[in-house]
């Protein structure tokens, strides 16, 4: 099976693959790690449009893109119609080709200031935000949801309509509600559903692992596009498999020891060149534990690796482990 790409504006995604948003995770150096794999669309961690209002620097990081990522969707969310404008305004301004609406976080924080997925309880508000930021600007604005609140006020279809109505060009769907948070399986009929009531591209995301798993929620759900997010921790490589399997070419070959060091020298390096060595230290910790997740000795290294508070002294253990896994941890135990 193969997948055609499809446009955005005045882009193709192409492969019709986009890298999930996730906070804390898919900064600029993590999205220029995944772009070599083949992503069609990027998009950013989601930025709080109150936060924007506050023009903290943190927030402004949160929005530098990379001239070789385009196309990339900066991510919004928020309940006020008004600051929502202005955040997808504030969005082009920094270089967003799309705009994408989170209604679909389900973190308390969020959820308490009626953004993220507690906003799918009320469609008289998802309509108007949609509306409203449609109309104040001149970007495809797209729109990413869970399937409803609970298992008993699914209303993805109901969502999908409204989205098109309003003029969203492109809808995620994460296959779980709200309440499931994280936990069971991600529902791709339900994301079957939601395609089936519109016509602008629907997106599947949820509990993709693997090129085979990416094929299958294809097939379930008839989505013209997927997004992946949690398998790429540690395994950019996946996004390489899954755009082969959607393209129909050859699945690509799985790096070498040595090609994986690189990668991850490479990541550690973009780190501390975009976020300062001290943030990169404690960011490194989750990202090089996840690239060793599965290899020889990864436990010890993660219980080493994890109180390292250097930058030198993190590449030097990093290397050491990833070139020759074994020996490093037997120098580290
Ligand atoms: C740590 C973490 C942070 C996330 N942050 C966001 C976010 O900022 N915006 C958003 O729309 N979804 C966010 N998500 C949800 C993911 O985009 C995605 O919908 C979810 O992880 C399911 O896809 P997966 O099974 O491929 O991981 C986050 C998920 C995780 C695990």
């Amino acid at each position: 099976m193969s997948l055609t790409d499809f446009r955005l504006g005045e882009h193709r995604i192409d492969p019709p693959l986009l890298l999930a948003p996730m906070a804390g995770i898919t900064d600029l150096p993590f999205r220029k790690i995944c772009k070599r794999f083949g992503v069609g669309l990027m998009v950013t961690e989601m930025i709080a449009s109150r936060a924007i209002e506050q023009k903290r620097e943190r927030t402004r990081r949160m929005a530098v893109v990379d001239a070789d990522e385009h196309p990339v969707s900066i991510q919004i969310a928020g309940s006020d119609p008004k600051y929502m404008v202005e955040a997808a305004q504030w969005a082009k301004a920094h270089g967003a080709d799309s705009v994408d609406i989170n209604m679909g976080c389900p973190v308390k924080k969020i959820v308490k200031q009626v953004a993220g997925s507690a906003m799918l309880r009320d469609e008289r508000l998802v309509a108007s935000i949609l509306e409203a930021v449609v109309k104040g600007i001149d970007l495809p604005v797209t729109l990413k949801v869970r399937t409803g609140w609970d298992e008993s006020s699914k209303n993805v279809e109901n969502i999908a309509r409204i989205a098109e109505q309003s003029g969203v060009q492109m809808l995620t769907v994460h296959g779980r509600t709200r309440a499931q948070m994280f936990n069971g399986h991600a529902n791709w009929e339900d994301i079957g559903r939601a395609k089936s009531v519109v016509s602008i591209p629907v997106v599947g995301n949820g509990d993709i692992v693997d090129a085979a798993s990416a094929l299958e929620m294809v097939r379930i759900s008839g989505c013209d596009g997927v997004m992946v997010g949690r398998a790429v921790q540690g395994n950019p490589w996946v996004l390489g498999e899954v755009s082969a399997a959607l393209t129909g070419k050859p699945a690509p070959s799985r790096p070498t020891d040595k090609e994986r060091w690189a990668i991850v020298k490479e990541h550690m390096l973009l780190l501390a060149e975009h976020h300062g060595e001290y943030s990169a230290i404690r960011l490194a910790r989750k990202h090089v534990i996840w690239y060793s997740k599965g290899m020889r000795g990864s436990a010890e290294f993660r219980g080493h690796f994890q109180h390292i508070e250097d930058w030198q002294e993190q590449i030097k253990a990093a290397e050491s482990y990833f070139l020759s896994p074994k020996e490093s941890v037997s120098l580290a135990a």
